[in-house]
């Protein structure tokens, strides 16, 4: 037998550490308060199906072929219709779909930096943008995030100090504007105009990530960031959130010359005929304001069922903002508290979580975790934090303890 050689893999692969609570299913009964996911309430099984029928129906061989081109453009042409309600103003021909907004983000990245380029990024952020910034080789540096969003302020001190030190300018900011993954604030509208102000200013591009726009418990919009410079905005959404992660659609809204850039790189040809055709006739018989206010009243209801269980379970310990939208709450323990500590602890009680550290460039803050309250119901929620809360309280105690006798 031919004994394999040792290969090596290509040096870009960024050596982050794997994600414990993502592979924990061990728990014959766990709560995953880590995931990401929409509610199983949320899928509209039969009118998918019929989507799926009327596709092929309607469209007899069409969406079984190559869509060559730009491909299909009918849901780039619901995306311009919804986008005008969230102050983006595009042409089709802005609009690129996408295999879901992970795809996007690596397409914008590898089309405006080099390797080497500075990113500029909130602390916390999306690990998985994290992840294709570094994958592309870039340089990241990251600013704080407070109850108004990214510190835009603390972005515009540094652009000085770069300019005035000769030193490397961003070529791009990554930034969450609304119910920000993980900590669920929104960007103020006074920070998105200097933010767009500043991109002109200091010739960077961003990347508007708004994965959750739509699911807003208020039901009120800030314009957008792109509304205010969309010569110098990549702006990106998904379906994932509010149709189906599984069928993969999410867009990029950019200046003509800089979609068409993107267009190139997009390596797999046009986001799949077939599934095209699917969402489009999904979006086009669903009455969508009505579906997107069904999924708010889920997302909220589930929301104040885990504030009000941890007000129940936690002492004044833990601190957090009350989110108004997305998927996450960014709950706070007091400094030293490292939460990765009571990670198994809580595995073995039956409930998963996503320890913050995962969140920043270099695990710069261990005290924050981060619980989705979208996937489990307000039952679920309850008994998740009595679980959670009932292994910090054990791992509190033997810290205390320790720290006692090392006194
Ligand atoms: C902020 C943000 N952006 C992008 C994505 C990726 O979404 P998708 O690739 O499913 O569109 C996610 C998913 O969790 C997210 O939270």
């Amino acid at each position: 037998m031919t004994v394999l050689k040792e290969y090596t893999y290509s040096k870009r692969f960024p050596n982050l550490p794997l994600i414990a609570a993502a592979f924990a299913d061990q728990h014959p009964d766990l709560i995953p308060l880590a995931f990401g996911l929409p509610a199983k309430e949320s899928f509209n099984l039969s009118l998918m199906m019929e989507s799926s029928i009327e596709a092929i129906q309607k469209g007899g061989v069409k969406p079984l072929e190559y869509g060559g081109g730009t491909g299909p453009m009918v849901v780039a042409e619901w995306i311009k219709q919804r986008s005008l309600l969230r102050s983006v103003r595009a042409e089709t021909k802005e609009i690129l779909v996408t295999a879901g907004s992970s795809q996007a983000i690596d397409i914008a990245t590898r089309t405006l930096t080099d390797p080497g380029d500075h990113v500029w990024v909130e602390g916390p952020s999306f690990f998985g943008a994290i992840r294709q910034f570094l994958l592309a080789e870039t340089k990241l540096t990251s600013f704080p995030v407070d109850e108004d969003g990214l510190r835009v302020d603390l972005v515009e001190q540094k652009l000085q100090e770069v300019r005035g030190n000769g030193g490397t300018m961003p070529k791009m900011l990554y930034v969450m504007p609304n119910h920000h993954n993980p900590t669920g604030v929104s960007l103020s509208i006074e920070r998105r105009k200097k933010l767009a102000e500043l991109a002109y200013e200091y010739n960077f591009y961003i990347l508007e990530d708004d994965a959750y726009v739509e699911l807003s418990f208020t039901g009120e919009y800030v314009p957008s960031i792109y509304s205010f410079g969309p010569e110098r905005v990549v702006y990106l959404s998904t379906f994932s959130k509010i149709v189906a992660p599984g069928i993969r659609m999410g867009w990029a809204v950019a200046s003509e010359p800089l979609i068409n850039k993107m267009r190139m790189l997009k390596s797999d040809g046009s986001t799949s005929v077939y599934v095209q055709e699917i969402v489009s006739q999904f979006l086009t018989t669903i009455d969508f304001d009505q579906h997107v206010e069904f999924l708010n009243s889920i997302y909220r209801s589930r929301m104040e069922a885990m504030v009000v269980a941890i007000e129940e379970a936690f002492d004044e310990d833990v601190s957090y903002i009350v989110p108004e939208g997305g998927f996450f709450l960014w709950l706070t323990f007091p400094g030293g508290t490292d939460t990765s500590q009571f990670m198994q602890q809580s595995l073995q009680k039956g409930v998963s979580y996503l320890d913050g550290a995962h969140f920043y460039l270099n695990a710069d803050e261990k005290n924050h975790i981060r619980l989705g309250f979208t996937y489990c119901n307000e039952e679920e929620i309850k008994r998740g934090i009595e679980r959670l809360a009932e292994s910090y309280h054990e791992y509190k105690q033997k810290t205390f303890v320790l720290e006692g006798v090392k006194k």
